[in-house]
């Protein structure tokens, strides 16, 4: 065992994943503590304390880039770094150049929480960040794709797995989105302060058109990637179509691309754009369904899995938010059900039925799989993962019917009109009746940070368990080895 793991470091960087992989989930732990943080002074607003450090307003987009970027996005790295040797059959390229975005990733998260919990924000969801940072970002991502591209192109093995091609397209998508979106004129050299090059109409149009393709690619293709790969490895079956898989890839990149000015409904927009938006979203329920249907047929034949693998289980309920959210998306797209949900809570119940049910299952799923590979040894506590799994799937239920209940009943109550043609409610009166349901948020997203929290202590187990046996893939192959 010992000896196929020296030849197995030698010939791939493990090093690297294993390093993504830790603040993976540290950035998940921190980031959902910030979530139920957040959610619970919705629902207590005392909690605010009257700082303005841990405002709602403050802390808000801290969670936000903790749990994509940080949580989500040390997980893309990882797995993608790990199934890119892997399908490649050769070693990471540049192993500098790698460390180095590892490090920059990790400054860019940490940089940005202080500067939003300072007040700096550029008012750009999942765009707060300000110009500095942004630089930053610039940099990290072009060195990010000459890994993976120049890994891609020294590679062994003539076919490219499907796997790498959705990685790229949310490595080449993302520093599309992210150049253009930010292009800003600074106050001065000096100042954190910046203002967009883009107004009015076409500064909305360039921000939802980032916005939702941080949806398309970063929170979808890219977990899409994981998925290709992982699944068919814990089910310990190919893909159930490697063609629908292509068809997969190239229909959702095409029409991804189109669909941002859906969150601009009723808006100065042209309608005509509005109506471009949606139309494209109701097609992308196709290539979705095509990717649910290809991940959860290859299971077909070994259903009893299920039964006995709780990360096959992860995997699989992930699939099935993958599929009610781009369900429920595209429904969300037609003018006149968005004419109820915008603005209300049923938009936060969607982005956390894929936040939640989609992205973090199914990097559960994927760390699970592959953090006993990486440390070359056995998980501490199957049973653990069981656990983890039943509370996550509770937090994530109790999470999104209460975001259902509350947004459509914000939404009926702020349209609601008496005999005399008056509003029926005043806006404190549909808080009123939201309270209850935000605590039943803030309660989901206790169970799921717990079994969050239960994630990273089987995990420390694990590695120190690595470290007793003296496996070679310990994190410090010297204290080991004594
Ligand atoms: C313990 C788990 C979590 C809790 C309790 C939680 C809670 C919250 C709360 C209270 C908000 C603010 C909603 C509002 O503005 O009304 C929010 C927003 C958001 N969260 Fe989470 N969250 C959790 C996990 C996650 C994860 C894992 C992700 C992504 C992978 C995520 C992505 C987002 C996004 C994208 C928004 C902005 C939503 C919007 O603008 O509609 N959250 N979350
Ligand atoms: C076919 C796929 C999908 C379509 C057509 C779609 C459509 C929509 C629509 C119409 C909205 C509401 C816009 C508004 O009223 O402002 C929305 C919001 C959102 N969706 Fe989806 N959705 C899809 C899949 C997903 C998935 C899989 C995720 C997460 C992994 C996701 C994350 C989000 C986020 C974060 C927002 C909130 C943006 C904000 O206001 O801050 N969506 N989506």
């Amino acid at each position: 065992m010992a000896a196929v793991g020296v030849a197995s470091t030698e010939q791939y960087n493990y090093d690297i994943v294993r390093k993504f992989t830790i603040m993976a989930l540290v950035w998940g732990a921190v980031g959902m503590l910030v979530g139920v943080y957040i959610a619970s002074e919705l629902a207590w607003p005392f909690l605010n304390f009257d700082l303005a450090y841990i405002t709602f307003g403050r802390l808000r987009p801290v969670h936000t880039g903790a749990v994509i970027f940080g949580f989500g996005g040390s997980a893309l790295f990882a797995t993608s770094y790990y199934v890119v040797q892997r399908t490649c059959q050769t070693r990471l390229f540049g192993d500098g150049m790698a460390s180095f975005t590892f490090w920059g990733w990790q400054a860019i998260i940490v940089l940005a929480a202080i500067s939003y919990v300072l007040g700096y924000s550029q008012g750009r969801e999942y765009a707060e960040m300000e110009w500095p940072i942004d630089l930053l970002i610039e940099i990290v991502w072009v060195t990010y794709l000459i890994v993976f591209v120049a890994t891609i192109m020294k590679r062994k093995q003539p076919h490219i797995y499907v796997a790498n091609w959705f990685y790229l397209s949310f490595i080449l998508a993302t520093a599309l989105l992210h150049t253009f979106n930010n292009l800003a004129v600074p106050v001065s050299l000096f100042s954190m302060k910046s203002y967009s090059l883009f107004a009015g109409t076409q500064d909305a149009m360039t921000q939802w058109w980032y916005g939702h393709n941080a949806v398309g690619f970063f929170l979808t293709a890219a977990f899409l990637g994981m998925m290709y790969y992982f699944v068919p490895k814990q089910a310990g079956r190919p893909i159930y179509s490697y063609r629908l898989s292509i068809v997969h890839f190239w229909a959702l990149s095409f029409l991804y691309m189109w669909v941002g000015a859906h969150h601009l409904h009723w808006t100065a927009l042209p309608d005509w754009t509005s109506t471009l938006a949606a139309t494209f979203s109701i097609m992308l329920l196709l290539p979705s369904w095509g990717g649910m249907i290809n991940g959860i047929m290859t299971l077909s034949g070994a259903w009893d899995k299920l039964r006995t693998d709780p990360i096959m289980r992860f995997m699989i309920v992930a699939l099935s938010f993958y599929g009610m959210s781009t369900f429920e998306g595209p429904m969300m797209s037609l003018k006149d059900v968005n004419a109820l949900s915008h603005y209300t809570d049923w938009t936060v119940g969607h982005v956390h039925s894929g936040a939640l049910g989609w992205v973090a299952m199914i990097s559960f799923g994927s760390l699970y799989h592959l953090i006993p590979k990486l440390w070359d040894t056995k998980m501490y506590s199957e049973k653990l993962i069981g656990i983890h799994f039943w509370l996550a799937t509770i937090g994530v239920l109790l999470y999104i019917t209460a975001m259902w209940i509350s947004g459509i009943m914000q939404g009926l109550m702020w349209r609601a009109f008496d005999d005399f043609g008056n509003l029926q409610y005043s806006f404190v009166e549909s808080v009123a009746a939201m309270h209850p349901f935000y605590a039943m948020r803030a309660i989901g997203g206790m169970f799921f940070l717990t079994g969050m929290l239960i994630m990273v202590f089987n995990a420390f187990m694990t590695i120190r368990q690595a470290k007793r046996e003296g496996s070679a893939f310990a994190l410090n192959p010297a204290k080991a080895a004594a």
